[in-house]
């Protein structure tokens, strides 16, 4: 491509370091789409004649279908797909091909390409996300009013819902679904046109290019433009914290369906058995998932370190843009849609989960509240009477609704027969009323809500 200048060819490692094809490749699809609009354009502009674009979108269109059978030649002396597709082209139609490069460079051109390839990613993965959240509001559906233990420092604290923490989850989807929505939203300006770095003295239509692929507008600064991987790095950002979401999810999974808990059983889609320990079902994709986030941030870390120190503006540091962000793409769409399946499968333990609602003396703050509301005690001393009622339970190895009248009437005079109410775990979570508090009614009221922002 640059033979009028070079005599020797690269050297055999050189061509090693230097060529993207292998990684690349992955937004052909994207490259021909670039293309074919920017020959539309200078056709437009009278830059190309039509005959000319009508040859170049055929060849491309020819080229497309022969990369998606699976007969195209990629060649590593050719670099990258850029360069790949133009040489098949010049193969196909002749010296026309030349024109097409016409008022653009590889730099704004491998920016456009990305920045298509991200926007695809991020319309697919939100469309995950949405099984995901669907999958746990089913969940939260049938289980609105299940009784469990709800854990603060891994301790039981007080009860909560199952749907209630299922709700959890959706939140957090749900913002990862907003970030991926901003991540589009920014992304979405057109480089194409910027060239190699100043721009161009062809007469190009860059709001022309923009609007048919997609973009709201042609980015304002072309150093900019061809040297900003932000949108990759929001991308990433977006992916590091949905990875985190769905390991937290994850680990519940793995702890909640142990002989130890028996809060839910996984399906056997999702589960695993031991060679040899017959009695063994392994929750491996829950682990996994948890296991896979660090390609995720890995990804993160490493575009962060290719884009610092780089001066503007397009430096070859930015080829080393792409093959961790495919990964961390295909990392979280996979884990996305094997958690959506594993919700969607996993069958909740409602006597499991009410039983260990009970142990643990988790209603303790019910008591004091109620300390708080009856005999009108300041919260500080209810609280302190209540952690009497805790000692003699744990003194007894008794539940709290276990102790007798008498003995609670001798921590704190004014307790009634009224008490025992308090103390059951299912008036507990009813009594949760507050707003985005654990009552099944306010857990109904969010699926609801939910329902609604999905239609
Ligand atoms: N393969 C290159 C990349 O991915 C394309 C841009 C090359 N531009 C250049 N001036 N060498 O970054």
């Amino acid at each position: 491509m640059w033979g009028g200048r070079f005599a020797g060819g690269p050297a055999k490692v050189m061509e090693k370091i230097n060529a993207s094809i292998d990684f690349d490749k992955r937004f052909h699809a994207q490259d021909i789409r670039g293309s074919k609009a920017h020959a539309d354009m200078l056709a437009a502009q009278d830059i190309l004649t039509s005959a000319d674009a009508a040859a170049i979108n055929e060849g491309l269109d020819a080229i497309l279908r022969e990369i998606d059978d699976g007969a195209f030649q990629f060649s590593a002396a050719l670099e990258d797909i850029h360069m790949n597709v133009e040489n098949r082209l010049r193969e196909l139609i002749g010296p026309t091909a030349g024109r097409l490069h016409t008022g653009r460079s590889r730099n704004d051109q491998v920016a456009t390409d990305f920045k298509l390839w991200v926007r695809d990613t991020i319309d697919r993965l939100d469309l995950v996300f949405r099984d995901l959240i669907v999958a746990l509001l089913d969940q939260a559906e049938t289980h609105a009013a299940s009784v469990m233990p709800g854990f603060t420092h891994m301790q039981v604290a007080q009860p909560v819902t199952f749907g209630h923490h299922m709700m959890a989850y959706v939140e957090m989807f749900g913002r990862d679904r907003d970030r991926l929505a901003e991540s589009r939203r920014r992304l979405n300006e057109s480089p194409l046109g910027s060239a190699a770095l100043a721009g161009t003295s062809f007469p190009i239509n860059r709001d022309m290019t923009a609007a048919a692929l997609g973009f709201d507008r042609p980015t304002a600064n072309s150093l900019d433009a061809v040297s900003d991987r932000d949108f990759a790095l929001d991308f990433l950002h977006t992916a590091n914290v949905a990875a985190m979401h769905l390991s937290r999810l994850a680990e519940e999974l793995v702890i909640w369906s142990s002989a130890q808990f028996r809060f839910v059983t996984l399906s056997d889609a999702f589960s695993t058995g031991s060679s040899i320990m017959p009695q063994k079902r392994n929750p491996d994709a829950a682990e996994l998932i948890k296991g896979k986030i660090g390609r995720v941030s890995g990804a993160y870390v490493a575009l962060t370190m290719v884009m610092k120190g780089l001066p503007m503006a397009y430096g070859k540091d930015m080829q080393e843009d792409k093959e961790t962000l495919f990964d961390a793409a295909d990392t979280i769409e996979l884990c996305v849609t094997v958690m959506a399946g594993m919700i969607a499968d996993m069958t909740p333990n409602p006597d499991a989960l009410q039983a260990a609602a009970t142990s643990g003396v988790p209603t303790a703050p019910e008591l004091a509240a109620g300390l708080v509301a009856a005999p009108a005690l300041p919260l500080r001393d209810a609280h302190h009477r209540a952690g009497a009622a805790v000692k003699a339970a744990e003194d007894r190895g008794c539940d709290l609704a276990d102790l007798p009248l008498d003995l609670l009437q001798g921590i704190e005079p004014r307790i009634t027969e009224a008490v025992y109410k308090v103390l059951d775990a299912e008036s507990a979570v009813h009594a949760r009323r507050s707003y985005g508090g654990t009552a099944p009614e306010q857990v109904r009221a969010q699926i609801a809500r939910w329902r609604e922002v999905l239609k």
